[in-house]
């Protein structure tokens, strides 16, 4: 591996089992013959290489398989076959709120997820930088997570991530369900860490902002990558689509 390479995903092969029958009670499982279950393929045979400094943005329609693809980068979903290589250090919030335990309070998934990270041992500002950025009020980081709008999960979310230090920031939508002020903080965010010369892996549908963002980009259709290359030409290519 190229020693500036961060992410190499070689052959990388996802499928999950999937039921659309609906429910099924214990009876129907004993004496259906045929399995509800079948597996479908949701990355087909991926092949991605991230450098130091560079910035990804991943496209493609919905259900396409971009999460997963973070997912299995981040080694949440093993993969069927195929490796992952990654030689630096991310914080693994993903998707909208994944990561969030929904029963606990803001406050409460602050301190979990901090000292999971370990980031509060070397940044005692760290919950206050979290609520600044944020800008979520006391009141609201005193409630339950499953009580907050889509927005304010994202809000949350980005902000945790962003107190960890790490060399790959990991996007997923954040941008999408933020409101107009929020958005324009996390992308002046966003070009302050690509300015720090930090990875970072952007899901959006937006190609403005991924061709603004992003150095590379990749398009995903039904789980294959049909496109690399340059953000600004893939960017087209996503368009095209629709
Ligand atoms: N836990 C799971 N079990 C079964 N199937 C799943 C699971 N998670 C995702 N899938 C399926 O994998 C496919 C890809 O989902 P994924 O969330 O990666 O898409 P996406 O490109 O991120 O879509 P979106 O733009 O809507 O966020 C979809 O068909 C989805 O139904
Ligand atoms: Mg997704």
């Amino acid at each position: 591996m190229n020693t500036d390479t961060i992410i190499k995903v070689e052959n990388v092969h996802v499928s999950f089992w999937q039921n659309n029958v609906g429910v099924y009670s214990i009876k129907d499982l004993i004496t259906h013959r045929k399995s509800p279950f079948k597996s479908k393929t949701i990355l087909n045979n991926i092949n991605v290489e991230v450098r130091k400094g560079e910035s990804l943005g991943i496209l493609g329609r919905n259900g396409s398989g971009k999460s997963t693809l973070l997912r299995t980068i981040a080694g949440v979903i093993r993969p069927d076959h195929g490796t992952i290589t990654v030689n630096g250090s991310f914080a693994p919030i993903l998707a909208i709120g994944a990561g969030l335990e929904l029963e606990l309070t803001g406050y409460e998934n602050i301190s979990m997820l901090l000292a999971l990270y370990g980031t509060r041992r070397k940044n005692t500002n760290a919950v206050e930088n979290i609520k600044e950025f944020s800008e979520l009020s006391e009141d609201v980081l005193r409630m339950p997570v499953k009580q907050y709008s889509s927005g304010m999960i994202a809000r949350l979310a980005f902000s945790i991530s962003l107190a960890n230090d790490s060399d790959i920031l990991i996007i997923d939508e954040v941008l999408a369900v933020g409101d107009q002020g929020f958005q324009a903080k996390c992308m002046e965010k966003i070009y302050q860490i690509k300015a720090q010369g930090k990875t970072i892996l952007f899901v959006s549908h937006f190609p403005d902002d991924v061709a603004r963002i992003c150095d590379k980009a990749i398009l995903l259709e039904q789980g294959e990558l049909i496109h690399s290359g340059n953000a600004i030409d893939i960017c087209n290519n996503y368009r095209s689509l629709f």
